[in-house]
């Protein structure tokens, strides 16, 4: 086995943000990948070593979700590797890389291994560098796709909740999925991402749009402050001392190096109609936008739907979250009507709960920390895992509302 003293000769690109689970059969290749994992290139990567190989894995996740790479130990032969694959195959998500560790060097076993997506074939004894190499690979290498997805959350007006949604979904993405996610306020003049996780960071996210020419994924790395195992926060600093009308690709190198090191990105985007944040909304990847159930909420909701799914023909539709109803005493836009106006289901409804969002507020915490099993909780959860694709969206009826439709169809026409 290499001590890895090769190092200098090799140029490893150090792994991105990602989750790596491995299912190994031997203690000598569990060894190899526990101390992989010490490597300084895979200081950003989640590695966890278990033993049972295939089948512990086919165990793990049937009812959990897959990380971004599985590492599979087999001893057995041509055969047993196959069958235990495709076993495999029927729990794994979409976008889970596999590597698979043999130990017989078989070209047909190898052949068949690629016809069925395996990323990476390696035979044992795998020195420790050719295991970062091969991970490394598996994300730097020319023509493979950026890992990380983005996800804008925006409000149809000010104050609907859209940072409070934004945050809760990140939250519920990492902790849920496992997967690793950073959330980047991009309120950057008002953002209350900082407030919302009780953190004080010295540096944040204007570090990075207002020094262009230092900005690198370096830079980028010391500007996140770490919430929890899986979940880094790129805050507003909430200074007044610059403005925020940038130009219209100022953030375009940051939303770069966060696709390039992140699977998911949660872009808390401000209720502003800038060329910058209308550029960020028009290119992330998933769109979600937060509506109150009132008439202007609708007006914008329906003007922003129109105009996004113009202009992103070939992308999914944006997500609309309907937030605070039911709020005692108030008129209110039912939920199926909302729908109908805009032509799309609701994604999901979060009720209006005062002391609940209020106490997370002020304690500069999660809604799902505050009350676990709770209804809110639940709700971003599935919406956190439909927009990740790890389950399909729960479909609300939709109804009609004529009258509210030819209203809005006589203000547009006056
Ligand atoms: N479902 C809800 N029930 C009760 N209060 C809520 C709910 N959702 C959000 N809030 C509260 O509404 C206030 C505004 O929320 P938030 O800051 O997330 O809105 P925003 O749309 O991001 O506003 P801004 O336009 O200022 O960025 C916060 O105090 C938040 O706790
Ligand atoms: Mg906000």
């Amino acid at each position: 086995m290499s001590d890895g003293t090769d190092s200098q000769e090799r140029l490893i690109a150090p792994l991105p943000r990602i989750t790596i689970q491995a299912f190994c059969e031997t203690g000598g290749i569990a060894d190899v990948i526990g101390a992989a994992s010490g490597d300084r290139r895979m200081q950003k990567a989640h590695v966890k070593v278990q033993m049972g190989g295939a089948p512990a894995a086919v165990e793990a996740y049937r009812h959990s979700p897959t990380p971004n790479v599985i590492v599979l130990e087999f001893q057995g032969d041509r055969s047993g590797v196959l069958g235990s694959l495709d076993q495999l195959s029927s729990v794994c998500d979409a976008g889970t890389k596999v590597v698979v560790i043999g130990h017989v060097n078989d070209v047909i076993l190898y052949r068949e291994l690629i016809r069925r997506g395996v990323s990476e074939y390696l035979i044992a004894p795998v020195p420790v560098l050719d295991f970062i190499q091969a991970a490394s690979d598996l994300f730097g290498s020319p023509g493979t796709e950026p890992l990380g997805r983005t996800i804008a959350v925006a409000g149809a007006k000010g104050g609907v909740g859209s940072s409070t949604v934004a945050h809760n979904l990140g939250w519920a993405i990492a902790k849920n999925l496992s997967s690793q996610t950073v959330i980047a306020d991009l309120d950057i003049a008002f953002g209350t991402a900082g407030l919302d996780f009780n953190q004080d960071p010295p540096q944040g996210i204007s570090e990075a749009i207002f020094a262009p020419d230092r900005l690198d994924a370096n830079l980028v790395d010391r500007l996140l402050s770490k919430c929890s195992d899986n979940l880094s926060l790129l805050a507003a600093p909430a200074m007044l001392d610059r403005t925020t009308d940038l130009t219209e690709t100022a953030v375009d190198g940051l939303i770069d190096i966060l696709r390039a090191s992140t699977p998911t990105i949660v872009l808390d985007v401000p209720h502003t109609w800038t060329a910058w944040a209308k550029r960020l909304l028009t290119s992330s990847d998933e769109i979600v936008l937060v509506a109150t159930p009132d008439l202007a909420s609708l007006r914008n909701v329906k003007n922003l739907f129109d105009l996004l799914r113009q202009a992103r023909p070939n992308d999914s539709k944006p997500r609309v979250v309907l937030n605070q109803t039911g709020l005692p005493k108030r008129p209110e836009i039912a939920v199926a009507e909302f729908a109908k106006a805009i032509g799309t289901d609701i994604a999901a409804v979060l009720p209006f709960d005062a002391a609940l969002f209020g106490t997370a507020a002020n304690n500069g915490q999660m809604i799902a920390e505050v009350q676990p099993s709770g209804k809110h909780a639940e709700v971003f959860g599935q919406l956190g895992a439909a927009i990740t694709g790890r389950s399909e969206p729960r479909r609300l009826r939709s109804g009609i509302l004529d009258p509210l439709l030819s209203k809005l169809a006589r203000r547009k026409a006056s």
